[in-house]
């Protein structure tokens, strides 16, 4: 195993890499071990002053996983993360990252990990917080965990949206419903043995309950595991890149300026376990 230095940074989520350059993302052949290890025991990796370009980070992604395809050109896996229409057709959308979400609740098998390199930042705001959602069930009581692992939660993109729209029109909720919504259970079993809570935007409705009661039940789990004490706050840097374990972490961006410049460059580690 590769020595890598590494600095704690929030309660339940997050650790900074020290000490790893540019040539070292893409030449230290113990690298990407520890990095996935990393992210399954801490949640967040944050790496400072890397200040990679948009092959660099492809080149990096791809030596720890499938990396999702989005667009064409030289750099089709990139996605860029901006409120600005002209950069990314889908901005309107993007106001559903200022609520906590687990990234791809919708699909059968969410995507394992998102990367993020900070081409902008805002001037104020738009920092991104993450917190544990395996903390989340572990620090239940053992009735409360039962109670969990016996129920079914339906996520979808309507959800979501009406977080941040809640008065659609016609048109934009067919669009919306365009979107089949899917059943996953409340506390996800993986594979390592391990248990997390799946919560966050997407949550519609606890299959089979009162919707009321239902919705009272996600709120307040979701509240706990995002107490502000459970919470890392990543303040962007242009130059910084952060990688987050979305099977096992809540994350949001905090408000910024529709207009502000921020500007990150995503990419995205396919997914291989389903939430069961
Ligand atoms: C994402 C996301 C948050 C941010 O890329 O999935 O939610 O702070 N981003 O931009
Ligand atoms: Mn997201």
């Amino acid at each position: 195993m590769t020595v890598v230095a590494t600095q704690g940074l929030g309660a339940t989520v997050g650790v900074q890499v020290v000490g790893v350059d540019r040539d070292r993302l893409l030449q230290d052949d113990a690298l990407p071990a520890f990095v996935l290890e990393t992210l399954e025991a801490h949640g967040v990796l944050v790496f400072r002053d890397l200040h990679v370009d948009d092959a660099t980070q492809v080149a990096f992604s791809k030596r720890l996983g499938r990396v999702e395809v989005f667009g064409k050109g030289e750099n089709p896996e990139i996605f860029r993360i901006t409120l600005d229409p002209a950069k990314n057709p889908m901005a309107a959308y993007l106001r559903g990252t200022f609520d906590w979400h687990i990234d791809g609740c919708t699909d059968d098998v969410p995507i394992m990990a998102t990367i993020l390199s900070a081409h902008a930042v805002a001037e104020s705001g738009g920092e991104t917080e993450f917190a544990s959602t395996y903390t989340a069930f572990d620090d239940l009581s053992d009735e409360e965990k039962q109670r969990c692992l016996s129920l079914r939660v339906v996520h979808s993109f309507e959800a979501a949206q009406r977080m941040i729209n809640d008065d659609p029109s016609p048109e934009e909720l067919a669009l919306w419903r365009r979107r089949p919504s899917k059943e996953h259970p409340l506390a996800w079993t993986h594979v390592s043995g391990r248990r997390s809570l799946v919560l966050g935007a997407t949550t519609s409705h606890v299959a089979g309950m009162d919707v009321d009661e239902g919705r009272a039940l996600l709120a307040d789990l979701l509240a706990r595991a995002t107490a502000p004490e459970r919470v890392y706050r990543h303040e962007w840097a242009v130059g910084d890149l952060v990688i987050w374990d979305n099977r096992g972490v809540l994350h949001r961006a905090c408000p910024y300026d529709p207009t502000s410049a921020r500007d990150m460059h995503r990419t995205t580690l396919h997914g291989e376990e389903p939430i069961q």
